[in-house]
């Protein structure tokens, strides 16, 4: 397993501050809790597939976020009525633009974009696109443009990447002659020395009358690894650097969708993307199915990522009309959904020579992908899903086992009909009750079905009442200021994630949900968000880095541990490697005070006096990182003297550690 590392030069003067109280070792007091470890006691290993990751299209992840496409609308089902996100260049002399559903190029690509240009009395007429809150120009750049376009008269159009009030153009390509008949171009922009902004456009003009229809206008940056269609490299880099064993896809509600029609219907999601009309998501905005089925496996082969794959069970989500969400009878309703599943199973996982396998194979992905997890369903507590479950469930289990008896089979809730290899808990929660949920495992009947805590995070506002006594309390759901968390939450993740690792012989696999969201205000439906970005830049939220401090050194094994002493807010968790060489132990200090923590280490040979301690704290708790302070809240790692069997160390206020131990 990989490992990550903080380094020491980027430590800063306060940091070094607040990290001293970690430095300090101090004589011994009354009430000064005990942490014993004792590694004659053989622990458990941890599972190698703890740590993953959580993904569906909430909060523009993809379309906007990772999957690298900068044109918004650009099949024009948006909307029915207008092309939104689309200006008219050049208006005046009665030019016009209007969506056009007499041009079909096929039956996905039914809604074109019509231009008619009467004159050019401003020099050009054409149509603009704003992107995702404006289109990134960036210096030094190659973008990678395609688009599908007819005109009544042969003639040239220009494809330019401008400001947004066209005072600008970063970069210009012409096209010599557009034809009658519906055809692709492609053309390539490239920028010089230009200041970045974040908020251009991209334009297609003309400077002859006539009229002119578009589709499937769309622009790439350079994507992560080069891939056609391909994801973002900001965002890869951020998530690479965790290290995911897994990725959890398509959802989430994205998966269920609010009606049967806008469940994630994979098999429209393959192959060229003009075969691919999209679908309306659960999240207030339309889908392109860019970010497409074979587009999650290979993000999660680039992440050294196995995909956990969650297939639709035949649930569609509450709506106005249908209050409890609508649920395929169990029977021969059903059946399709479980072919569309086994199908699912075998693009991801058949040889060339099988009937889906051979289709994964001619969209470019000949080998097949190792899966081990199936998940049947999404949070299937919700509307009238729990009455309908445990029949679904069973048929689905019973196909899935059939054709694949050796994949594990995720139950969404409990079900008495079959005993589903693995049950996933979701949990979002206050640091409040975070700290009782780090507990919730430690009695879980080890005989009953392992643990998937497939979605959690801590979700919570800071309020201070009248007597200026503070409380964290659960964040409602209008509110929408801060897209990611805050050091304090980011503590409380990880309070439960020290629960979790102590029972990672029951927890299998556990994913912080949601994983990315663009940051301006209306972008995004959820907070907190692990991963905050806009067109340009990119931040990790205090949480990514507890994330990233766990993910970074999980141990291989489990060691046993007691605690003396009864300290408010203090939770921790102990591995080691699997040669015995190095312990991890991970505090958090959830109080606004230092902690002093004794640790006496029975069974090791000897414990080398210099280990290493990182820490991730701030002045307040309620301090954040944003685009314009990336890193005000960061871990830093430091080098440590006076280690041993027996040892203290002092805990800085409000922080997460991991403190490394070196063993001989
Ligand atoms: O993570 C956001 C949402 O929370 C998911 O779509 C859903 O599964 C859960 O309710």
């Amino acid at each position: 397993m990989k490992r990550l590392s903080f380094r020491l030069d980027h430590l800063c003067a306060a940091t070094v501050a607040m990290l001293l109280p970690g430095l300090s070792l101090l004589a011994a007091g009354p009430s000064e809790p005990v942490v014993q470890l004792d590694l004659r006691q053989p622990g458990f290993p941890v599972s190698p597939t703890f740590y993953g990751m959580m993904t569906e299209e909430i909060n523009h992840a993809y379309d906007g976020g990772l999957y690298a496409e900068l044109v918004q609308n650009r099949i024009f089902k948006d909307d029915a009525n207008t092309p939104v996100h689309w200006s008219l260049v050049g208006t005046g002399g009665g030019n016009t633009m209007a969506l056009d559903e007499s041009q079909p190029i096929n039956a996905a690509l039914t809604t074109s974009l019509k231009l008619t240009v009467a004159g050019v009395s401003s020099g050009r007429a054409g149509i603009a696109n704003e992107g995702f809150w404006g289109i990134p120009a960036t210096p030094k750049t190659t973008y990678h443009a395609s688009f599908y376009a007819r005109a009544d008269t042969a003639a040239p159009l220009t494809l330019s990447l401008e400001s947004a009030d066209g005072t600008q153009v970063y970069t210009i390509a012409t096209l010599a002659k557009v034809t009658r008949q519906w055809a692709r171009y492609e053309l390539t922009l490239k920028t010089q020395k230009i200041q970045p902004d974040h908020a251009a456009r991209l334009v297609l003009a003309t400077k002859t009358p006539g009229t002119y229809w578009f589709n499937l206008v769309s622009l790439f940056p350079p994507t992560w690894h080069h891939r056609p269609n391909g994801n973002r490299v900001d965002l890869m880099q951020k998530m690479v650097n965790l290290h995911p064993a897994f990725l959890r896809f398509p959802g989430g509600n994205y998966l269920e969708g609010k009606t049967v029609a806008d469940h994630f219907a994979w098999k429209r999601t393959l192959g060229d993307l003009a075969e691919r009309p999209g679908h309306t998501g659960p999240w207030t905005y339309r889908s392109s199915d860019g970010m497409g089925l074979l587009e999650f496996l290979e993000w999660a082969e680039d992440m050294g990522a196995e995909p956990v794959l969650a297939v639709y069970a035949g649930f569609a989500l509450p709506s106005e009309a249908h209050r409890g969400g609508i649920s395929i009878p169990a029977g021969k309703d059903l059946e399709p959904y479980v072919q569309e599943a086994l199908d699912e199973i075998e693009y991801v996982t058949g040889p060339a020579n099988t009937t889906w396998g051979a289709r994964r194979a001619a969209d470019g992905h000949p080998a097949p992908f190792s899966l081990h997890y199936v998940e049947i369903g999404n949070e299937d507590f919700v509307g009238d899903a729990r009455k309908t479950y445990n029949a679904r469930f069973a048929q689905f289990f019973d196909a899935i086992k059939a054709a694949h008896p050796g994949l594990q089979c995720i139950a969404t809730i409990p079900v008495k009909s079959r005993v589903p290899d693995v049950l996933d808990d979701h949990y979002y929660a206050t640091s409040t009750e975070m700290m009782k949920l780090a507990h919730k495992y430690d009695h879980y009947d080890r005989h009953q079905p392992k643990i998937f805590v497939g979605e959690w995070a801590t979700r919570e506002i800071k309020r201070v009442d009248t007597n200026g006594v503070t409380t964290y309390n659960w964040m409602p759901w209008a509110y929408r200021d801060a897209p990611t968390p805050n050091l304090h939450a980011a503590l409380g993740d990880a309070v439960f994630m020290t629960g979790m690792e102590r029972n990672s012989d029951i927890i299998v696999m556990n994913c912080y949900a949601p994983l990315l969201t663009r940051v301006e205000p209306g972008a995004f439906q959820w907070n907190p968000n692990l991963i905050g970005y806009d067109s340009l830049n990119s931040y990790a939220s205090p949480s990514y880095y507890v994330q990233a401090m766990f993910h970074g050194q999980p141990g291989d094994t489990v060691v046993k541990t007691s605690l003396t002493g009864e300290p408010a807010g203090f939770f921790y968790s102990a591995t080691r490697s699997a040669d015995q060489r190095r312990i991890w132990l991970k505090v958090v200090n959830l109080q606004a005070s230092e902690q002093t923590v004794q640790f006496d280490i029975a069974g090791a040979r000897k414990v080398a006096a210099q280990g290493t301690l990182t820490v991730l704290t701030s002045e307040r708790p309620e301090d954040t990182n944003t685009l314009e302070a990336p890193d005000k809240v960061k871990p830093a790692t430091i080098k440590i003297h006076g280690l041993g069997a027996r040892f203290k160390q002092t805990f800085a206020p409000n922080s997460a550690s991991v403190l490394q131990l070196e063993t001989r």
